[in-house]
């Protein structure tokens, strides 16, 4: 689907997001509340979800940045384990109800940039 008003936000650089490492946190204002959003690279690509579990809504990471479980393989919550996977934030297991929130990223000659859309805005927009 195309959403006409999308812009793309400048998020990291590319060498950043080391695969399988610690995640890039950035703000978004999802739905008209302030989120904290973050980003990881998987099998080479960059994604990114809001940093919000599906089972409460709380932020993920145990370790500052860090929500990838040991093998490198699913993105975990630290507070009662719910996993999901990291290409497609896709609900792997545990408590979670439903997938994460994704945003939409592109990279093009060394930077990540994230995509706006109808309920996901930049932080400064708001007063
Ligand atoms: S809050 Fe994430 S698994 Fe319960």
């Amino acid at each position: 689907m195309t959403d006409i008003a999308s812009q793309t936000m400048p998020l990291c650089n590319s060498a950043d997001l080391a695969e399988g490492g610690r995640a890039v946190p950035f703000d978004v204002v999802y739905a008209g509340q302030t989120c904290r959003a973050f980003a990881i690279r998987f099998e080479g690509q960059p994604q990114a979800y809001l940093n919000r579990c599906t089972h409460v809504a709380m932020e993920m990471d145990f370790q500052p940045d860090q929500f990838f479980d040991g093998s490198g393989r699913w993105l975990l919550c630290a507070t009662h384990g719910a996993a999901y996977a990291p290409d497609t934030g896709e609900c792997a297991g545990g408590p979670c109800r439903g997938g994460l929130v994704k945003i939409n990223l592109s990279e093009a000659n060394g930077v990540v940039h994230w995509h706006t859309a109808y309920n996901l805005k930049p932080f400064e927009f708001l007063d």
